[in-house]
């Protein structure tokens, strides 16, 4: 897996081609140093002339940066626009209107085309439906869809009235969902009858139903249902409405309520190293602006391009490279509703060949996935497939592997293609460090450089900046425009969390460890620093895990570990310690499985532990202290060597040794 130890040794360098530069948006280092000696000379007149040039605007702007209440920063504050207006109508004024938007496939592989005109209409009669539900400016929306045209739509019509939206990944649990409710205080949720993946049926419309009967939700006056896959469901007459009814006599235009630029676009909620999930509230403009900027320089979009990005809208990604960033350029984009392993694991490859995606974005996850059912099933092969069409290869999501990054480039990429590995998070609401195509030398393994504007440095713990070739912590100088802007509700951990005064209150934290080459000053993410993990690129806090481990009636304490795991990039260890004796045997797997059955209902499917371990305790320093860094040893099946001194029961470490 990723570290420090695999990419030092990476020598292997691959410049652009010449062919690919010669019509690359940021064309040769020059052109990419030009940009960021522009950024440091007049950092807030490249942002301003950036936001003049790609976003229309309805009130221009006359302030840029506002650093008056740091970190509470502001940008382009004075100016109005409306995001759904700049990446919807600007298209139909651009000569887009029968361009087609969305090529959507669903899970079986049905096929239906969008254009920008028929994505106006939609967004416009679905923002007049809200509007008719007394929805405006300022409410908050919850969003939990399946991967839809519609779901794009729902996250548009919120932008084009004001109101901000908050999408909650269809595989989370009845109990997330009403945690997310109940923090933003939404007053509707829009769902669908059923989600339909891999051939199966997930029932989204029940899990709202008993996620509003958890209670706490009394903010939620609608439930706003889109009809996919028709099967029965229980409705609740006087709240829960079916969408094509909703919309079925609503105008087919709406005037855009015009918002000021740091106007909430949406709050996603996302897991830190503590307590519960952080509602990441991003910005209209600024938002915007760099998922524009980043989907030109960092993908090279060209009019003429498919582009296919495979995360779902219930990411980050999803917001900014599906729903905002590809309608605001005007490409034409694939929308894939199913899994890459339906009905078998050569679905990504056959669906690049019939659509001739020419930029494909997706997680090295899949990609290592994929790799291992292509070795297991020839069928499944890529070679098997004309993936000429493709030109541009982008993952994000984790560190990739060079072997995997090698895998990618020569059987996806047939050795033709850059591979784009774009560094960024649900807080940076865009790309930060990541290779631009046309521009920078790839060195597989490495996301290589910050971006244009973007001051990513790495410092010690006292915030000192290091010299290359020396690992600490990764942190930006300065803000930038698509920034968060805050937690929800929670102003004073936004401060802590991210501009942790230790470093000085104003550098912003990202929450992992990087290093950065000693001669080409190339960037490498260790990971996270925090105890965050990364599960097939989703990131869950293991304080998350373990509060909902604790809360079965069973349980005493618990403590989870990130594992190394060659597919998902890291798997979910739990110690458990029970209220009874310590299980073994068939016993001890039966209530493993029970528990990792309440961790899907607690949180959802994603966060059941691979591994659950039982003991009779956990091991503590003398002051009660888990000493969560030998557990990690332990779920290795490394042997301990560091000092256990401290430790108040030595002893338990033997019996954690077993995996069970
Ligand atoms: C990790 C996803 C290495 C990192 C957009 C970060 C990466 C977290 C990369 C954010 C990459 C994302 N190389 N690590 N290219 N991209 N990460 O909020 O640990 O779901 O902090 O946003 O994923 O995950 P998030």
């Amino acid at each position: 897996m990723a570290n420090i130890e695999t990419f030092s040794h990476e020598t292997r360098v691959f410049p652009p081609s010449a062919e690919f530069a010669k019509t690359a948006a940021i064309s040769g280092m020059e052109a990419y140093y030009a940009l960021v000696a522009e950024a440091e000379r007049d950092y807030e007149g490249f942002w301003a002339r950036l936001a003049r040039e790609h976003l229309q605007w309805h009130t221009p702007f006359t302030k840029v940066l506002n650093e008056s209440n740091v970190p509470f920063y502001k940008w382009f504050e004075d100016g109005k626009l409306n995001v759904s207006y700049n990446c919807l109508d600007v298209n139909l004024q651009n000569g887009n209107a029968d361009k087609v938007a969305v090529i959507f496939e669903s899970d079986s592989g049905d096929v239906a085309k969008v254009t920008y005109r028929q994505l106006h209409e939609k967004v416009c009669r679905f923002a007049n439906g809200l509007k008719s539900l007394g929805i405006k400016k300022g409410d908050r929306v919850v969003i939990y869809m399946p991967m839809s045209v519609e779901g794009v739509v729902a996250m548009q019509a919120c932008a084009r009235i004001g109101a901000t939206h908050s999408v909650v990944f269809g595989g989370f649990s009845a109990k997330s969902l009403q945690e997310r409710i109940i923090d933003a205080g939404a007053v509707a949720v829009v769902t669908a009858d059923q989600q339909v993946r891999g051939g199966k049926k997930l029932p989204l419309k029940a899990i709202v139903d008993e996620a509003l009967a958890l209670g706490g939700c009394d903010s939620i006056k609608n439930v706003i249902v889109y009809q996919r896959s028709g099967d029965e469901i229980k409705f609740n007459p006087g709240r829960d409405l079916w969408l094509h009814e909703l919309v079925a006599n609503q105008a087919d235009s709406c005037e855009p309520e015009w918002v000021e630029a740091e106007h909430p676009l949406f709050v996603l909620y996302t897991s830190g190293s503590t307590g519960t999930p952080k509602g990441v509230q991003h910005s209209s403009a600024g938002y915007l602006l760099w998922t524009m900027l980043t989907m030109k320089w960092a993908f090279d979009i060209k009019p003429t391009d498919v582009y296919w990005c495979t995360a779902d809208i219930g990411w980050v990604t999803g917001h900014s490279y599906i729903a905002y960033g590809p309608t605001a350029v005007g490409a034409t984009q694939v929308i894939f509703e199913g899994v890459p392993t339906y009905p078998n694991a050569g679905r990504f490859w056959d669906m690049v060949q019939r659509h001739k995606v020419n930029v494909f974005y997706t997680a090295p996850t899949a990609i290592r996935s994929l790799i291992k059912a292509a070795d297991a099933d020839p069928k499944a092969h890529p070679s098997n497939y004309d993936l000429t069409s493709l030109r541009l290869l982008a993952t994000v999501g984790e560190p990739i592997n060079p072997e995997a990054w090698m895998w990618y480039y020569k059987h996806i990429g047939g050795e033709r293609c850059p591979i784009v590995d774009t560094f960024w998070q649900t807080e940076t609401g865009g790309h930060m460090i990541s290779p631009l195509p046309g521009a920078t030398p790839l060195v597989p393994g490495s996301c290589t450089l910050p971006l244009p504007g973007i001051q990513a440095i790495i410092v010690d713990e006292a915030g000192h900046e290091l010299p290359n070739g020396q690992g600490g912590i990764l942190v930006v100088k300065r803000p930038w425009p698509s920034m968060i802007r805050g937690i929800w509700n929670n102003p004073e951990r936004f401060k802590s969390a991210y501009f942790p005064p230790e470093l000085g209150g104003t550098l912003y934290l990202a929450g992992d460890g990087a290093i950065r080459n000693k001669d080409t000053g190339y960037f490498t993410i260790t990971g996270r620093i925090d105890d965050v993990l990364n599960v097939s690129g989703h990131r869950m806090g293991t304080m998350e895990i373990e509060s909902a481990l604790v809360a079965n009636p069973i349980v005493a304490e618990a403590a989870v570990v990130g594992k190394p795991d060659e597919t998902t990039g890291e798997s979910i260890c739990a110690f458990v310690v029970l209220k009874r004796s310590r299980p073994t045997g068939d016993e001890a797997k039966q209530i493993a499985k029970e528990l990792r059955d309440w961790v899907a209902k607690e949180i959802g499917p994603i966060a059941k532990p691979k591994e659950i371990r039982f003991g009779d305790n956990l091991p503590k320093t003398r002051s009660g202290k888990i000493m969560r860094r030998l557990l990690r040893v332990l779920a290795k099946g490394e042997e301990i060597t560091q000092d256990v001194s401290t430790l108040e029961n030595p002893a338990i470490l033997e019996q954690l040794k077993q995996a069970q």
